[in-house]
């Protein structure tokens, strides 16, 4: 079996993180999102993995030989000269998605999203009903911003509308799909939208189907999603695997800290936090619903909440960070700053407060 993943993409949306790699090389639970894809891929008997790639390329490969050898499974890069959207990627890589695939079949991934994967499910669901289509879907309270999906009792969808206007229904396309190879004599060699292009048509045919996804999903793509999801996972590993997480006097709630971290016993941590590798918090910290990325350094008695701290920043004493704020990488934040709501650009400096709304420094 195969797997195509749709890298490409600015990432714009989850800038400044974006300004360093390609949003599946950022970190998600202390490792790139990529890779929590990569290992549910394999999981589920993929061989062989297509990564349909438009942006950054070489920092892209770079990491390939890496997981390849990590998880002896064979990953091809698959290059556009132009971006083809999320379908015109599957018609490009047609000729490695058919060769060695007895099945015929393969998955479709969007970079982005992060969930249980539970892809075994997906597979079996796909060869019960026998046509050329299966989306995981799930549920969410503002369906405005996805793909949204109206089906029958028996899982077959009717409609597809991508980004609707108005609510039509709550059921939305998680960006996990399982096709059958014919699927891909649909799409032309040419910039062509899966949502908006393919999938409307597969479901006019009767070709598609939805299988409501089980456990927790996220898109990834934004920082305050990003946020959300890095709350979900903590729950998730709390259900699943809670040996992962921290304990200890100064731990509140769901805590996930790398073992390189060295963290003052007298930092208070949690809930919803989570603490990369080489990460040094100090003596009176205060971190909840956050973020620190590999590298981050947080002096002493600094606050940081609803915030993701980018690779080897460095906060000074007595610092106040909240309100979705983002620093990229290596940002200096003076002691004794305050910053709400805003986005620092990589290796800035930052000596005074700021206050306002959606500032990009
Ligand atoms: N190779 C390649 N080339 N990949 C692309 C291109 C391209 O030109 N354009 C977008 N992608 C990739 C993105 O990197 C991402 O992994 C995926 O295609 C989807 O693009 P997004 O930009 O993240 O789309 P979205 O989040 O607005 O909407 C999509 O995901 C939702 C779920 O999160 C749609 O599939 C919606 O229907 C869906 O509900
Ligand atoms: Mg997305």
């Amino acid at each position: 079996m195969k797997a195509l993943i749709l890298v490409g993409g600015y990432g714009t949306r989850l800038r400044p993180l974006t300004f360093k790699c390609p949003k599946p090389l950022v970190e998600f639970a202390n490792k790139p999102i990529l890779m929590h894809q990569i290992e549910a891929l394999v999981k589920v008997g993929v061989q062989e993995i297509i990564l349909a790639i438009n942006y950054q390329p070489d920092t892209m490969k770079e990491q390939i030989n890496k997981l390849q050898d990590l998880y002896k499974v064979k990953i091809i890069c698959s290059q556009e000269t132009e971006p083809l959207g999320t379908a015109g990627p599957i018609r490009l890589a047609k000729d490695h998605i058919i060769k060695d695939n007895p099945e015929g079949l393969f998955f479709v991934l969007n970079s982005d999203i992060i969930c249980e994967f539970p892809l075994d499910k997906l597979l079996q669901f796909h060869k019960q009903h026998n046509h050329e289509g299966t989306i995981f879907v799930n549920e969410v309270d503002d369906p405005s911003k996805y793909g949204v999906i109206l089906a029958d009792e028996t899982g077959r969808i009717k409609d597809f509308i991508e980004k609707p206007q108005e609510f039509i229904s709550n059921k939305i396309n998680s960006g996990l799909y399982l096709f059958n190879v014919s699927m891909i004599d649909r799409i032309p060699l040419k910039p062509t939208s899966i949502e908006r292009e393919i999938f409307p048509i597969m479901a006019k045919e009767g070709q598609l189907y939805q299988y409501i996804l089980p456990g927790f999903w996220k898109d990834v793509g934004q920082p305050k999603d990003y946020l959300a999801g890095t709350v979900l996972i903590l729950e998730s590993y709390k259900t699943h695997t809670p040996d992962v997480l921290a304990k200890g006097n100064n731990i509140v709630g769901n805590v996930l800290i790398d073992a390189s971290a060295q963290i003052d016993p007298n930092a208070v941590i949690g809930p919803n936090v989570i603490i990369g590798p080489d990460c040094q918090v100090k003596e009176g910290v205060r971190l909840k619903n956050c973020v620190l990325l590999k590298g981050v350094i947080i002096n002493a008695n600094s606050w940081i909440n609803e915030s993701i701290i980018g690779w080897s920043s460095t906060i000074g004493k007595w610092v106040r960070i909240e309100g979705v704020s983002v620093c990229g990488e290596d940002v200096q934040v003076k002691d004794e700053v305050y910053i709400n709501q805003s986005f620092i650009l990589p290796h800035r400096g930052i000596t005074s407060n700021i206050y306002n709304k959606n500032t990009v420094i």
